[in-house]
Parts: structure tokens; sequence; C-alpha cells
């Protein structure tokens, strides 16, 4: 693992995610900006202490070279880090597992995903929300014509906890996501919005072919914008509405995505994610639970406890985990990733969001709010 030291927010979560299944042990890492931070939170997770290093370099430099070398990094670092980080260690041999947005310009995505595919190693970005069993469910039901042609998705994700000046308040997290040359372009729309924008294409199957996007930032001082309304257009006439917040008071972790076609609909709340609401033409609003016989395949596969037995965000974690380690390992030994390798976010996934904030924020700053066209759909 790269960052995720003490204090760190999703590198925990990483490590939870890798342990459930048993697919990963821990066994190296450079993990805090500052060296000697990171050897103590090594020594606290009994990390050896050859195998923790000063930082990526010295990682990199260190593993290569081991009969028993890492086979797969987790970058867990601050956004404008992980493309120097990826970089080596796909370089050097090594697969990659990318926290989200994958880089922080369209030049360096491209230039990832395209070492990817030259190297021939794995490069898969969390995309967190596309490991829930009922996304999948939801994926699988529009695929299966369910829903008709899809007419229009909405997608939101309002959080609150930026609703004040917190980056100003000493708040870690806060303070590198509201500075442009660490976070990128895109404020909330970069934090936030790229999960919004690749559950809504991952659930409705559609390529986005604009967008037109107004952005603000309400907090005073803020480089960033901490508000994001965009318009999509999405190939076959489908229209998209996605929105991003940081700062909407009451909203915890609100990310909702609703899809209608033309014979039905369908609704997906994170805050409630053991629920798929669908509702056909005239018909009554129905619940659809985890955890059921009848689901599909992609939907019972990624599910550990019975029905009413609650799962959430660490299982869906442990969904994407264990889809890497399938794909990794088809890649190694040619045994088939089967189910659990479907639908993976890839390095392509990770390009078409960095493009997307792009493209929104180019529309909002130079285009007055007007239609662009995508470059990676
Ligand atoms: P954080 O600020 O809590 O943690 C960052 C960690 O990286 C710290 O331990 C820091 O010391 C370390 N670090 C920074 N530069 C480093 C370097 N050059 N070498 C080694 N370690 C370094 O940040 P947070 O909130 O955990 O976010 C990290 C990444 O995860 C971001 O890209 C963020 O967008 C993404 N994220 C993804 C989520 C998801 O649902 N997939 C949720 C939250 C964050």
């Amino acid at each position: 693992m790269v960052g995720g030291g003490e204090g760190a927010y999703i590198g925990g979560i990483h490590r939870f995610a890798a342990r459930l299944d048993n697919h990963y042990d821990l066994v190296a890492g450079a993990f805090d900006v500052d060296a000697e931070r990171g050897h103590s939170f090594a020594s606290t997770n009994f990390i050896d202490r050859d195998r923790s290093y000063g930082d990526y370099l010295a990682m990199v430099a260190g593993e290569r070279t081991r009969d028993d070398r890492i086979d797969v990094v987790a970058i867990c670092t601050p956004n404008h880090t992980h493309f120097p980080i990826a970089k080596a260690f796909l370089e050097a041999g090594f697969d990659v597992i990318c926290e989200k947005p994958m880089t922080t310009t369209v030049e360096d995505a491209i230039a990832l995903h395209d070492l990817a595919q030259t190297t021939g190693r794995f490069l898969g970005v969390t995309y967190t929300y596309s490991g829930y069993p009922m996304v999948h469910e939801a994926r699988a039901m529009v695929a299966r014509g369910d829903l008709g042609k899809v007419r229009v998705v909405q997608v939101e994700y309002p959080l609150e906890w930026m609703a004040t000046g917190i980056e100003l308040q000493g708040n870690q997290q806060a303070a590198w996501r509201t500075d442009p040359k660490k976070n990128g372009r895109g404020g909330s729309i970069g934090d936030i919005g790229t999960h919004a924008y690749h559950l809504a294409g991952f659930v409705s199957g559609l390529k986005a072919e604009a967008v037109a996007a107004d952005l603000a930032t309400f907090v005073e001082g803020r480089a960033l914008d901490d508000n994001a309304h965009v318009m999509i257009r999405y190939e076959g006439g489908a229209r998209g509405l996605l929105w991003s917040s940081q700062v909407a008071i009451g909203q915890s972790n609100g990310l909702r995505l609703r899809v209608f076609g033309e014979k039905g609909s369908l609704v997906w709340h994170q805050e409630q994610p053991n629920e798929l609401v669908f509702t056909g033409l005239f018909g009554a609003p129905a619940t659809i639970k985890r955890g059921r016989d009848d689901l599909t395949d992609g939907a019972r596969i990624r599910t550990r406890t019975p029905p009413g037995h609650p799962e959430g965000y660490i299982e869906a974690f442990t969904n994407l985990y264990s889809g890497f380690a399938a794909a990794i390992r088809e890649k190694e030994s040619g045994a088939s990733a089967g189910t659990f390798g479907e639908g993976l976010p890839s390095s392509y996934d990770g390009l078409k969001g960095v493009a997307f904030v792009d493209a929104v924020v180019d529309s909002h700053e130079k285009h007055n709010g007007g239609w662009l066209s995508l470059q990676f759909a």
C-alpha cells in the first residue's frame, strides 16, 4: 500500500476490503508522506521493518528485486500523486489498484491507461459503488430490458461535510481536496461527481456523449467548486442529470441513482444499499431485496449474509478487491475470473472519469455552461 497511514481515511477501508475474502496479505508499504510516521504506522500493522519504505520510489526499488515481491500495490494517496506512483509501479511490472480520480489531468490519464496496455499490467480504479450487489442487480435488469429503452438517468451525490471552511481549520482531507494542485480542476465534481458519473454509466449501460455544466463555490475563499449541476446527453437520445455537492446540509452520503425507461424505472440509494425499487409501467413500486435466491448471479455472488442481515460499504469495497484478485489471477494463470471479474472499473473507466471532469469544468469556465462533447465515452 502507498498512503493510507495514521489518520488517513480510505486506506483503512482498503485494508478491510483486502482482508475480508482472504485474497490479500498486506506485506509492504510507504504509508505516509512523512517517512517516520509511515514507519511507525507500519510497525503497528506488523509490517516487517525492511518492507516499510520511506517513499514509493524506495518501495518500487526494494520490492522489484525480492523473490517474494508484492503482486499488486494499492494507491491510497491524494489525487495529484496517483499518476507518478501508478506509473512507477506499472513500469516496474507490478499490478495496480488506484484510487479515483485516476489522475488530475486528461494527459496523465491517457498516459496511464496506455501504460497499462503496453506493460500488460492490471490497473483497477476503486469506483466503490459498482461493488454493491444491488447495483449489479440494477445493471442486469437494465441490460435484460426490464425498463425498456432508457430515457432518463438522474444521479445525485450530495454530502454535507464541507458546508463550512473546514479546510482552514485543520481538516486533513478537506485541505488537499480544496487545493487545485493536489485535487485537480474539479472540486465536488472530481471528488464525488466521478463516482456518480461512473455509477450512472455502469447501471444504465449508456455511453455519455456530451455535457453542459453549472458549477458553484458557496464557501467563501474556496478555490474549487463545492456544488455542480451537470446535464448529460447519452447515446441513443437518453438524457441525464448529475448533481454533486459538498455543501448539502443533512446529507451524510446521499448518493442516489434513478433510471427511467419506456417500461419501468429503478431507484437505488447508497444509504439503503440492500434494496432496489422497481416500478413497472402503471404498476406499484416493488422493493427488491439483497440476498434472495431469485436475483441474478452478479448480485448473488457479491452477497455474503442472508437476507435481513444488512451488508454495506465494506462488503461493496471487498467485492471490488475480490474482483481485482480474480482478474489478476486470470492474467497470471489463465483461470477465468468468472462473474466476479465482470464489470470491474478499469483504467479506461478511470480515464473516462478524468475526461468527464475536464469537460465539465471547461463547459462552466470557458463556454458559459454550453455543451461540450466528451472525448472518451
Ligand atoms: P487522506 O488525506 O485521508 O490520506 C492520504 C494519505 O496519503 C495520508 O496517509 C498521507 O500521509 C498519504 N500520502 C500523501 N502523499 C503521499 C506520498 N507521496 N507517498 C505516500 N503516502 C502519501 O486522503 P483520503 O481521503 O484517504 O483520500 C485518498 C484518495 O482516496 C483520494 O484520491 C480520494 O479521492 C480517494 N477516496 C476514494 C474514496 C472511494 O470511495 N473510493 C473515498 C475517499 C477517498
